[in-house]
């Protein structure tokens, strides 16, 4: 085998995984259904915001080369599979892509390989609906091939946990599969920690999310009443969270988004309903209130600009970072977008900044970018800090404003300065 690995898939995942066994001095191969982002590699070019162009090179002085011919993946002795897991269009696990990339190995499968599956997805997909699709060809997963699940914990923007010191969970079929996946990982990941199986790996994987989307709902439900009590939210955080023990602080803000916490916890309730019949309770309620939050941004802008005796309708409002998280340029599942709407259903005129976007994919045409982001805020009526980018100085940006709504806790309140 000319190959030590094959990255399928090379996104926000795949890619520092790819650049991680790069490092480590491994022959890597990246293979990608969509032609632009292999030329674009190809030629030195990144597209996620953790690798720069320079570290494309780097990787392609390494050895790293990337292709969407699927032959190629036959060379390799490791496939690991990190291509999307969304949700369709009504809300259900949307399985398609891992399918076909599990076919594309199907295709190229040789005896002693071990194929690994990073994507965030239900219990029993490894076992259920990828082993299927690679036992298809004869051979027989834990007995010709190593079948192992291992959830991806990148964490786009995070700048002391990267692919090489976060450990790595992984779940065999069988407790050979397993080992050879620490074998494997432990070339380039610094603690690699085994499951009993690959169910296992795969519900981890969706407790440390689903963890996290339950927690951000109490906080967010707790910001509605705090705010009506008169009680400082962020302040009460600040206090809890100097206990040493049995404590995690969460912030509340306007919604959730990116790719996992607004859309794993589904996959997991969607498990439980379809397989036993009942709900998961606490993901559902996490959902409606997290989902509500969007609405609430919108009650709450509107309630300050009735206090100027001004209503939404033929107000300018500048929405202030529109990503998903700070510091990074990824737009997926912002909950930027349901507050555009909600403005511009009620008739404000809405404009957005953000110093990492140019063109706002989702409200194109319907949404102008503010071009100075000072000149901005002193003539909305109204500017509502969705992001609390690193590159604002939201103090001076809030000063300036008519208005300033922190949905981030940044700001210390004012006479025109409010908090979530
Ligand atoms: N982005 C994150 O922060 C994050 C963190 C942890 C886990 N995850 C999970 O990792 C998985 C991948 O997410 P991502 O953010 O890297 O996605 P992404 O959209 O950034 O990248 C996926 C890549 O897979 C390619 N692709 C799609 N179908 C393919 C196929 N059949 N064969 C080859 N390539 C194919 C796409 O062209 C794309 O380049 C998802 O399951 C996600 O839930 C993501």
């Amino acid at each position: 085998m000319a190959l030590d690995v094959v990255v399928v898939g090379l996104g926000y995942v795949g890619l520092p995984l790819a650049q991680e066994a790069t490092k480590a001095g491994l022959a890597v191969l990246g293979f990608d259904a969509s032609a632009a982002v292999v030329d674009g590699l190809n030629s030195g070019k990144s597209h996620v915001d953790d690798l720069s162009d320079a570290d494309i090179s780097q990787m392609l002085e390494g050895g790293f080369e990337a292709t969407t011919e699927p032959g190629r993946i036959a060379d390799a002795k490791v496939a690991v599979i990190c291509v999307p897991t969304p949700l369709s269009s009504d809300g259900l696990p949307d399985l398609a892509y891992v399918q076909s990339a599990g076919q594309t190995i199907a295709d190229n499968l040789h005896p002693g390989m071990l194929v690994i599956l990073e994507s965030t997805t239900y219990p029993g997909t490894t076992d259920e609906v990828l082993r299927p699709i690679l036992e298809s060809t004869g051979l027989k997963a834990g007995e010709d091939f190593h079948l192992v699940f291992s959830p991806e914990r990148i964490d786009p923007g995070n700048e002391k946990f990267g692919a090489k010191n976060t450990p790595k969970v992984v779940g065999g079929h069988t407790p050979a599969c397993a080992d050879a996946a620490v074998e494997f990982y432990g070339k380039f990941i610094d603690t690699v920690v085994k499951t009993s199986g690959t169910r296992e790996a795969e519900t981890a994987k969706l407790l440390e999310n689903t963890y996290r989307h339950i927690n951000i709902a109490l906080v967010n439900e707790m910001a509605q009443f705090c705010h009506e009590l008169g009680i400082d939210l962020w302040d009460v955080i600040d206090a809890a969270k100097t206990k040493p023990f049995g404590f995690q602080a969460f912030y509340p803000g306007p919604g959730v988004g990116g790719h996992c916490i607004p859309i794993d916890p589904n996959y997991l309730s969607h498990n439980v309903r379809a397989k036993l019949g009942y709900p998961f309770r606490f993901v559902e309620l996490a959902q409606e209130i997290n989902a509500t939050m969007p609405q609430y941004v919108v009650r709450r802008a509107q309630d300050i600009l009735n206090d100027d005796s001004k209503s939404l309708r033929g107000s300018t409002v500048l929405l202030l970072g529109v990503t998903y998280k700070p510091n990074i340029a990824d737009q997926r599942e912002s909950p930027a977008v349901p507050i555009a709407k909600l403005l511009l259903n009620a008739g404000a005129n809405v404009q957005f900044h953000d110093p990492f976007i140019n063109e706002w994919d989702a409200m194109k045409g319907r949404v102008s970018r503010a071009g100075d982001v000072a000149d901005a805020v002193q003539s909305a009526d109204l500017t509502i800090l969705l992001q609390d980018h690193s590159d604002y100085d939201i103090n001076a940006l809030a000063a300036a404003s008519q208005e300033f709504f922190d949905t981030r806790g940044k700001t210390p309140r004012g006479d025109k300065v409010h908090r979530l």
